[in-house]
């Protein structure tokens, strides 16, 4: 299930953009089923970016030369604690500042060529958003800037709000949103001309646990509805859930590039999982692992992560409320 309070989403009005939300597990199938193609949407060489002062002095080496292709239909994290050149890197993409060496290629086109922007859709680390509009008047006014008639504005502005779950809040004045909301309103933003490309900087941040999750399940759907997904993070777990691939920065360095699944694997240990074994099996799989020279074993159940664990609460809190904690878990 979803940590939503979106429950039963109707279907909503197809178009390219939009699909029956539905599941969670649904949509991770349908994730993965959409995989990603072959075709590189974006593409960096030797992309590098020195800041410099007033004087034209070096400043900051903000990203040193970085090779990365992107494909068509996947997420692809940029992971890095803070000041690691993520959001240099996503400016670079959108051509908001120039390389001081190598290009930045999107869609075949130079990234400096700012009018494939129109492709894009960019969620920056901070939203500046009007705070006296509220949602439909926001997206209303993003929608002319993209000169959309005014009916297309209204369908796509009703349809988004649905998709990342303002509706009810629609009318309030985005002044008297919680920092999820902000957040979520600013992907709506950000998709407001169907971009093929989303670049979102730090979805999460600021997020609670709930917020996370809702973030993270809504760009595992951007992904069903066949996006390509650019996000940058300093969270971990964040990137984890949902990147197909990341790369990790340090200092304006990659330090790692790969699939998540391949970086974190650990291969020279087996893991067999079961349910409802007897005792008895445990102590014979203890044994057949000590016959084959089998070291360091353990035999036991596995644990949760404490995300799953605190949404399990928090689900549990919201169906039976009033209920104390219960005895702690054996
Ligand atoms: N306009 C700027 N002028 C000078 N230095 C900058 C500027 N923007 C960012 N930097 C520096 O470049 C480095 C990378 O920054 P940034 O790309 O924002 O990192 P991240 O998004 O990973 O936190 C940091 O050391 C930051 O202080
Ligand atoms: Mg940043």
């Amino acid at each position: 299930m979803r940590v939503s309070d979106r429950g039963g989403a109707p279907e909503l009005e197809t178009e390219g953009l939009l699909v029956n939300p539905g599941t969670e597990k649904n949509l991770v199938a349908a994730a993965n089923a959409a995989g990603s193609s072959s075709e590189i949407v974006v593409e960096t060489r030797n992309l590098s970016k020195v800041y410099r002062d007033f004087w034209g002095r070096s400043k900051k080496v903000a990203l040193k030369p970085l090779d990365l292709q992107i494909r068509r239909g996947e997420i692809f994290g940029l992971l890095g604690p803070n000041g690691s050149g993520k959001t240099t890197t996503l400016k670079l993409l959108l051509g908001l500042i120039f390389p001081s060496t190598g290009e930045a290629v999107v869609f075949g086109r130079d990234a400096t060529e700012v009018s494939k922007n129109e492709r894009i859709g960019y969620l920056p680390e901070e939203s500046y958003l009007y705070k006296f509009l509220d949602a439909e008047e926001t997206l209303d006014f993003y929608g002319r800037l993209f000169d959309m008639p005014p009916e297309e504005r209204r369908r796509r502005a009703t349809a988004l709000i649905e998709m990342v779950g303002l509706t009810r809040d629609r009318k309030r004045q985005l002044k008297e949103y919680s920092k999820g909301m902000t957040r979520r309103i600013g992907v709506a933003q950000a998709l407001i001309n169907d971009p093929e490309l989303i670049l979102l900087d730090e979805p999460t941040s600021g997020l609670d646990p709930i917020g996370t999750r809702e973030m993270k399940d809504l760009i595992l759907d951007l992904k069903a509805r066949g996006k390509t997904v650019i996000m940058s993070s300093h969270l971990l777990a964040d990137v984890e859930d949902v990147c197909d691939r990341i790369a990790v920065l340090h200092q304006g360095e990659l330090k790692e590039l790969g699939r998540v699944e391949d970086l974190l694997r650990v291969t020279d240990t087996t893991q067999v999982r079961a349910r409802g074994l007897p005792p008895a099996a445990l102590e014979e799989l203890r044994e057949v692992c000590r016959k084959f020279g089998g070291t360091e074993i353990e035999v036991g159940n596995p644990t949760i992560t404490l995300e799953d664990l605190f949404l399990e609460v928090v689900r549990d809190a919201d169906a039976r409320p009033g209920r104390r904690a219960s005895q702690p878990r054996s």
